[in-house]
């Protein structure tokens, strides 16, 4: 049995045949801008939930968990950004008391992962997550789809402060491109 799932899982596709090209000589100095021209385009591609990605956090002990959730809003991190380099204010929003809440609460690293599986397309963010003010975590609540007016003190916003951005393409001939940008 487990050798049979061994070969069916070989036997796979890792990616789809036809892959867009990156040139990473031609990228913009900015990561922010070069993950909204890739977000357009698994847009443009029809990629399923383009805005949805891993989040990683870990407790002060650093034991590690990860689950799927929605980027919110991405923002130029107007101070901070050194040498006209943006790394963006990446926003997701979550209940203060989950789990991934009581682990940000301990220990403020993080890191994001979007993969657009049609492009061959990974996105990593890595960084330090801060909560966002009580109004704007309010107002995020208030604009899910099937709100009912009902206030939830526990939604929090939160905004991750990337130290690093790296861009992965995938390659037919497996010279898989990678593309980082460090603050
Ligand atoms: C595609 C997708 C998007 C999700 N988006 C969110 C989200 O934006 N916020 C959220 O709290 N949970 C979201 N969830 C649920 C989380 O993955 C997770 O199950 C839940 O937040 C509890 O996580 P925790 O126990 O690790 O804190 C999403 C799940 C999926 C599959």
């Amino acid at each position: 049995m487990s050798d049979s799932l061994r070969r069916r899982l070989r036997a796979l596709p890792d990616f789809p045949a036809d892959l867009p090209s990156f040139d990473p000589a031609t990228a913009p100095a900015d990561p922010v801008a070069l993950f909204l021209d890739w977000f357009e385009h698994a847009l443009d591609a029809g990629v399923p939930q383009p805005h949805a990605f891993s989040l990683a956090t870990a407790t002060a002990t650093g034991l590690v968990s990860s689950r799927m959730l929605i980027l919110k809003n991405l923002e130029p991190a107007s101070s901070g950004a050194t040498a006209g380099v943006d790394f963006g204010v990446w926003q997701f929003a979550s209940t203060r008391t989950s789990r991934k809440g009581r682990e940000l609460t301990a220990n403020p690293h993080a890191a994001l992962n979007f993969y657009w599986a049609a492009l061959g397309r990974q996105v990593r963010v890595v960084g330090e997550v801060s909560v966002l003010s009580a109004e704007a975590s309010a107002a995020d609540w208030e604009e899910r789809p099937g709100a009912d007016g009902q206030a939830n003190p526990q939604w929090q916003l939160y905004a991750l402060h990337p130290t690093e951005v790296e861009f992965w393409q995938a390659s037919g001939d497996r010279h898989h491109i990678r593309h980082r940008y460090v603050l």
